[in-house]
């Protein structure tokens, strides 16, 4: 059966239930930048919360660190932003528009979306030049080219020129890591496809410093470990897929990459890099700062300057793939339901506790279950509309578990628990609820839109 995942129907579902939804809308939008609401909010968060816990949690070889987002200009000439980090674009004198030169065959002309730029009359483009991708601003009161900053476009110089730092106050030594997670900015010449790419994202990276030696199999287990991460995660395996890059298409530092890819609506496509980047980082920021960015070990008295093995995922594209692996239309009844098949543990809400109608008391046993609830799992109350029409409600923003409390409850004190992906339900005591729910969160779960092996 087709995916009923599109990017249509997932950006609509995003902004009727206010997941995510064009940033300045009411000036008409800013070209490909999304404010994220309520239940966007909480989606990306818990992911952003389920990568600390496998780097911080589950190890403890990494440590977490949080840089600033404007750093010394020189740390972008050592990295090679300033010289390299650039795109190859072309403008439209016909139309005014601009576009990545090595995408063309990918994108539709704007006067005539069945054609190419180039292809159509009177398309009329320029040659080729190189479009830096770094955001500058100036830094001060001053406009002159001594005070000009650029935006981080990626948070890992931030590890980088911390090295030291952390050296000196964690206590670690190689193989180690740290990790980051925060705002990166490029400016893209041709953004697109919804929340897949942006000008402005959320990184999650950590750089894992090891002795060259071992930067081989420490390659290999982090391939191995983050494409583990997105299936135990929930995301079909028949989805993902890891593909290494041909030799010419790796950077220069790079003497292994290997991309995550996610089947998304649009295709296959990057969700995260793990790159083999030896020590050129380490070794680019000691020339440039007059540092020694290297490490000594007093058992062995050898002195080196570690690899780094990257994991760089995005955690913005990270809960697009959720999202569209996640979507799904049904039947029930005669009627259709979109449902958010998230992995519990991503779900925005995991609770939501519904009164069947707003009277008998019914509303005060709901609340009253809500407080003994809220303090160990997000819970929503909601006491709006039809039975049916909540529960629709709940389906779409993936909420795993609905109880309702009805004329019984008042009786028996007990409510029904509906499950979201089986619809089943069952009569469950009051008192049991915060143990029977937080044992069911934390079972292991598999998609539903599996399909069998
Ligand atoms: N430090 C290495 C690095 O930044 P990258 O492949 O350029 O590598 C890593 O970026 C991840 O960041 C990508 O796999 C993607 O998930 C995310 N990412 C990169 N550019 C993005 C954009 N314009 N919009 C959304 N996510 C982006």
């Amino acid at each position: 059966m087709p995916d009923a995942a599109t990017m249509d129907k997932i950006v609509a579902l995003c902004k009727r239930r206010g997941f995510i939804f064009a940033s300045s809308e009411i000036y008409g939008g800013l070209g490909s930048t999304y404010d994220y609401g309520h239940y966007g909010v909480l989606l990306k968060t818990n992911v952003k919360n389920e990568w600390w816990r496998a780097m911080l949690q589950e190890r403890d070889d990494i440590v977490a660190l949080d840089s600033a987002i404007l750093q010394h200009p020189r740390t972008w000439e050592a990295s090679g932003h300033l010289a390299g980090f650039t795109d190859p674009m072309v403008d439209c004198r016909a139309c005014g528009q601009r576009f990545r030169a090595d995408h063309l065959q990918d994108l539709p002309c704007p006067r005539k979306p069945s054609k190419h730029p180039g292809d159509a009359e009177p398309c009329d483009l320029t040659e080729t030049r190189d479009f830096n991708l770094m955001f500058e601003t100036t830094m001060g009161p001053v406009e002159d080219s001594a005070a000009t900053v650029y935006l981080r476009p990626e948070t890992a110089q931030g590890i980088f020129v911390n090295f030291k730092n952390v050296l000196q106050f964690s206590r670690k030594k190689p193989p180690f890591g740290i990790a980051q997670v925060g705002k990166s900015f490029r400016n893209e010449i041709t953004p697109g496809n919804f929340v897949f790419r942006t000008r402005e994202f959320e990184q999650m990276e950590m750089e894992f410093f090891v002795p060259p030696d071992q930067a081989p199999e420490w390659y290999e287990f982090w391939k191995r470990a983050r494409m583990d991460w997105y299936t135990d995660l929930g995301l079909r395996s028949d989805h993902l897929r890891l593909r290494e890059h041909d030799p010419d298409e790796l950077s220069h530092y790079s003497s292994g990459t290997a991309d995550v890819e996610y089947l998304f609506p649009i295709g296959w496509s990057e969700l995260e890099g793990i790159a083999n980047r030896g020590d050129f980082d380490l070794t680019q920021h000691a020339e440039y700062s007059g540092e020694k960015l290297e490490y000594f070990d007093s058992q062995t008295k050898e002195r080196y300057v570690p690899h780094v093995i990257e994991p760089a995922a995005g955690a913005d594209r990270a809960t697009l793939a959720f999202l569209a692996d996640a979507y799904d239309e049904e039947e029930v009844d005669g009627e259709q339901r979109t449902v958010l098949k998230l992995h519990p543990r991503l779900a925005p809400v995991k609770v939501a506790v519904l009164p069947l109608v707003r009277k008998d008391g019914q509303p005060e046993v709901a609340r009253e279950i809500v407080a003994a609830l809220r303090g160990r799992m997000q819970t929503e109350y909601d006491e709006g509309g039809s039975i049916g029409k909540r529960y629709r409600r709940q389906d779409e923003i993936g909420t795993p578990f609905c109880l309702t409390v009805d004329h019984q409850t008042l009786d028996d004190r007990t409510v029904t628990v509906r499950e979201r992906d089986t619809l089943a339900q069952a009569r469950v005591a009051i008192d049991e609820l915060p143990e029977t729910l937080a044992a069911r969160l934390a079972a292991s779960w598999q998609s539903p839109k599996l399909a069998p092996a």
